[in-house]
């Protein structure tokens, strides 16, 4: 574990209505209450960050946003500016999710741009890096991890806002867990290349979170499924606590 708390970031993918994040975060405030030795958030879709900021106000968890183009304003139809975002109050935002990668069109570039220009108005920036399973087999994890990352560490000046997911592309969603042998090979390769806190991503759960994140180099993780529901999402944040105690 480096520096600091461990950061547990739910991503909410498509899903959630702005009455469901209220439900939910009504419910997860009380929970997490008192919890010391993590750094939460949630990472609602764009149309329930307000409702999940109200629900949160007081509370620890922080609300980030899923996305967030490189440009101030313009005609980029569908997209959304950080100015944007830090006028409702969010605190960071994803970028460069491997959904955002492979359905989305996003590049090294773009994911670059959108990293540099995040921490620019302010935000925190949860960066996601991870190797397809065909590069794994074929032993290109470090030639990928290496590429992705350089791209993001050339475009951002304020490190101190940057952190980096790693997410194996063939764990995330597929229940099919890195090992922590794994996970932690990764992460050390990442810090070797970027000195910033690294989150370990794809099928995190409650009973593997305490194993992943007390590896010396993972310092939170990013949850997609898992997050989905309060009692999971705080589990996965207990266990984070814990590991940081150890
Ligand atoms: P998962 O998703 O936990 O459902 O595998 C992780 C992610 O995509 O960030």
């Amino acid at each position: 574990m480096g520096e600091g708390a461990p950061l547990v970031a739910g991503n909410w993918k498509m899903f959630k209505r702005p009455s469901e994040a209220t439900a939910f975060c009504a419910e997860l405030a009380p929970r997490l209450a008192g919890i010391e030795g993590v750094a939460v958030a949630v990472c609602p879709p764009f149309t329930a960050l307000p409702a999940a900021l109200a629900g949160l106000v007081g509370s620890v968890v922080r609300v980030y946003a899923q996305n967030v183009h490189w440009e101030t304003e313009g005609a980029f139809t569908g997209e959304v500016s950080a100015g944007m975002l830090v006028e409702l109050g969010v605190h960071g935002t994803v970028v460069g999710h491997s959904e955002r990668r492979q359905h989305f069109g996003d590049t090294d570039s773009t994911v670059a741009w959108r990293a540099r220009r995040a921490t620019e108005a302010g935000l925190t920036v949860i960066a996601c890096v991870g190797e397809l399973e065909d590069e794994r087999v074929a032993g290109r994890t470090e030639e990928v991890l290496e590429r992705q990352v350089a791209a993001i560490a050339g475009a951002v000046v304020e490190r101190g806002q940057l952190v980096v997911a790693y997410e194996p592309v063939w764990a995330i969603g597929t229940g099919r867990v890195a090992t922590p042998e794994q996970a932690q090979q990764a992460h050390e390769f990442i810090r070797g290349l970027l000195d910033v806190p690294i989150l370990y991503g794809g099928s995190v759960k409650p009973d593997n979170a305490l194993e992943l994140l007390s590896q010396p180099d993972v310092d939170g993780a990013l949850v997609g499924g898992a997050s989905l529901e309060v009692e999971s999402f705080a589990a996965i944040c207990e266990a984070a606590a814990r590991s940081s105690r150890s």
